[in-house]
């Protein structure tokens, strides 16, 4: 089956009036979220951002990620409980509400990246000591690390997130020593178990950026998504060696695409960028689904677009959602 929903019938998000009858409505970046008392259902948009911006739509964004993201969240269910209460439609996700913690856990396995918070990017400017990690000289970009390291930022709710060391984490009072622990052990074992996963499916999970929260009887969980190509950088392994051997960067199934096609028009993330081209937005399209599929082993089901008619009535069948008119919640 072929993949063709151009830009202009992307879903951008649900409209205000639903929002309005649903209950509170939170638009994130890439995800609108209506607050449904101790649950949330996050509605996975087309929205892609980078460089903490909107660029446009990228038509199945939402669906695979949303559904890439349940079916991770399954999969790690044994090491972390997972937020996921249903999956009413491939967009929308109906989550625990949690307390989430206020730092990004990053989990790296390569010296990459093009961002300001991204180890590459340090390492090249000179600097040796990076979230509280010792680094050697003489270090190329992708070079693999002996083992994967925990690079935490704060969750900035506007402007960039900032880099901490663990050590920070726990002494500027972010999160407490006891929790943090586990925290730290409990990313490393999805980590671990995501790099098998990826790897079996001719993949490599490069770094990745996991949201905590606090459920009921304050129990760590696993929210927001997991291991997908928005919050993951993902390499084609078969090509990883041979591309570095000529100097060539590896082929990217994630957002990176992005944001190297923006870095080779000049674009520095000063400034406000050009918006996606058509081009730009379908090349990511294919790269994501060329993820899911691998990952998945499964071919993508695309859902029906415009995608606000079968959105709106998953939204509407939702026992906890507020009714216009009964005032019911
Ligand atoms: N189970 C959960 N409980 C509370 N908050 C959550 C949960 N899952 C995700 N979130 C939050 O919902 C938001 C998802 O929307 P997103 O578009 O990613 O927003 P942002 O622009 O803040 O990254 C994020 O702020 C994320 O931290
Ligand atoms: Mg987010």
């Amino acid at each position: 089956m072929t993949v063709a929903a151009s830009q202009d019938r992307a879903f951008a998000g649900i409209s205000d009036e639903l929002a309005a009858e649903l209950g509170p409505l939170r638009r994130g970046k890439v995800r609108d979220v209506i607050d449904l008392d101790d649950r949330l259902a996050l509605v996975a948009t087309d929205r892609l951002s980078a460089f903490d911006r909107v660029l446009g739509l990228v038509p199945f964004r939402g669906q695979i990620l949303n559904q890439l993201s349940a079916w991770w969240f399954e999969l790690l269910g044994d090491i972390v409980p997972s937020h996921v209460v249903a999956v009413p439609d491939p967009n929308v996700a109906i989550v625990r509400k949690c307390r989430p913690l206020p730092v990004e856990v990053v989990v790296r396995s390569r010296l990459t990246g093009s961002t300001s918070t991204s180890l590459w990017t340090m390492y090249e400017a000179g600097e040796r000591r990076i979230y509280g990690i010792d680094f050697p000289d003489g270090m190329a970009k992708n070079d693999p690390l002996p083992r994967p390291v925990i690079t935490p930022t704060t969750k900035a709710h506007t402007g960039h997130d900032q880099p901490l060391s663990e050590a920070a984490v726990v002494s500027g009072g972010w999160v407490g020593a006891e929790r943090w622990g586990e925290v730290r052990s409990v990313a490393l074992a999805l980590f671990e178990r995501g790099t098998r996963v990826a790897g079996d499916a001719g993949l490599v999970l490069v770094d990745t950026k996991y949201e905590f929260g606090i459920g009921p009887g304050g129990r760590l969980t696993l929210i927001d998504e997991v291991h997908t190509p928005d919050s993951s950088r993902l390499w084609r392994l078969a090509t990883v060696e041979s591309r570095r051997r000529g100097g060539l960067e590896p082929e990217s199934l994630d957002k990176e695409i992005v944001r190297l096609a923006y870095a080779a028009g000049g674009y520095r993330g000063e400034g406000s960028p050009e918006p996606l081209t058509p081009a730009l937005a379908a090349e990511t399209t294919g790269a994501y689904r060329q993820a899911f599929e691998a990952l998945t082993g499964a071919p993508l089901q695309p859902a029906a677009y415009p995608a606000e008619t079968r959105i709106e009535a998953a939204l509407r069948a939702m026992p906890h959602a507020r009714r216009a008119g009964n005032g019911a919640r």
